[in-house]
């Protein structure tokens, strides 16, 4: 569908026109090249951590890594049931139990105490995202894992540039994930990474990333014979790919000050609505806005959807819980209680949010809203 105001739009340049046709004009090292190693320096610089390793995705990168942590068959792993599904199906890709714990309200990510709760002898990480760009409340979390002696992966799939206290998010756990899918802060269509201080679990990924074949060399030039130490999958990111990755972290700062800029307007603008509750923004909590999602009282949230869809405005519910999706519900029979999860889920609406949203876009928006609240109140 054609929306009037889309929910989300990709923020791009001549520049990654450019860095695209120089990878494809070289005619060669279209699967494995140096903007792959680039993308992986220049991400590791931004975010100051020692390795990083790139995906074809954000999932295959969850996929890996618990993997690289060797978690199977008769561990559990702690994960929020207020998140995009992969963060739950990662612990399943490797036959290892997703435990849902509750979320709390001040962020939207797991909530420390209820995580507490929930570990059990079988726990083996604890797998928080960061919501839509907020960081979720990590240090106690991480002083959690370490109290249980547990491994902490951060999803930070949805908040890449994101800090606490100026730390930024995906930095404080043994590793995190990022994604670049189209609709994330900076994008390379599909495409995800792991970062980590971990030299054991960089050089495990690698191998895991691409067929379980050590990469002492470039496979698809080199005579040398390689063997296969592990099994691996084919989860790598393409060389085109890691090209349009390096032109969109040049962008960056630009990217998060317009969003932040944007979501400052629409709050000014929304704040006068009784029934709307904004988003969070804790001190000290640097959020990106990869996401601007309200929550809309008194059961009004599926109708006012409607109203700004007839408007040609596009919003949608992130996230519907996972334990009660056909598959974890019917599937696999998840009967679980996550009272604050299934609250804030019943209310969340995504309002569109990008760098190039303009005031005047922003006023539909607000204009809209604030029409469909004095109608109905
Ligand atoms: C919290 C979270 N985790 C994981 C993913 C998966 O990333 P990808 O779509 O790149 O596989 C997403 C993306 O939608 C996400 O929002």
């Amino acid at each position: 569908m054609d929306w009037r105001i889309p929910l989300f739009k990709i923020y791009w340049d001549e520049e990654d026109l450019e860095v695209v046709n120089r990878a494809l004009r070289r005619g060669t090292g279209w699967a494995i090249g140096p903007e792959v190693a680039q993308f992986e320096e220049k991400l590791s610089g931004y975010l100051g951590t020692k390795y990083c390793v790139a995906f074809n995705s954000g999932t295959s990168a969850l996929h890996a890594v618990l993997i690289a942590y060797g978690i199977g068959p008769g561990d559990e792993v702690i994960v929020p049931s207020f998140t995009f599904i992969a963060t739950a199906n990662a612990a399943l890709f490797v036959g290892a139990k997703p435990v849902f714990a509750d979320i709390e309200e001040k962020t939207y990510g797991l909530d420390p105490k209820d995580v507490e709760r929930k570990i059990s002898s079988k726990t083996k990480a604890i797998l928080p995202i960061h919501y839509g760009g907020c960081p979720c409340l990590i240090e106690e979390l991480k002083e959690i894992a370490q109290r249980h002696n547990l491994i902490l992966i951060e999803d930070a799939a949805e908040a890449l540039g994101a800090s606490v206290k100026g730390r930024k998010a995906g930095t404080f756990g043994d590793s995190a994930i990022l994604s670049f899918c189209q609709n994330k802060v900076i994008t390379t269509g599909e495409g995800g990474a792991v970062i980590t201080s971990s030299k054991e679990i960089y050089e495990k990924l690698k191998l895991i990333r691409s067929h379980g074949r050590p990469e002492t060399s470039d496979y698809f030039s080199s005579t040398e014979q390689v063997d296969y130490v592990t099994l691996g999958y084919n989860f790598r990111m393409s060389n085109i790919t890691a090209a349009l990755g390096l032109a969109q972290l040049n962008k960056i700062d630009t990217i998060i000050k317009m969003r932040r800029r944007n979501a400052q307007l629409m709050s000014q603008r929304l704040s006068s609505i009784e029934g709307i509750v904004l988003p969070p923004s804790p001190d000290g909590f640097y959020h990106v806005y990869q996401m601007y999602t309200v929550r809309v009282k008194n059961g009004l949230r599926d109708r006012l959807l409607e109203h700004l869809a007839e408007r040609g405005i596009m919003t949608k519910v992130y996230f519907p819980p996972v334990h009660q999706t056909l598959f974890y519900k019917n599937g696999l029979k998840y009967d679980c209680e996550l009272p604050i999860t299934e609250a804030v889920s019943g209310q969340v609406l995504t309002l569109p949010m990008y760098p190039s949203l303009s005031e005047e876009e922003i006023t539909t928006i607000t204009r809209e809203t604030i029409g469909y609240f004095s109608e109905v109140q």
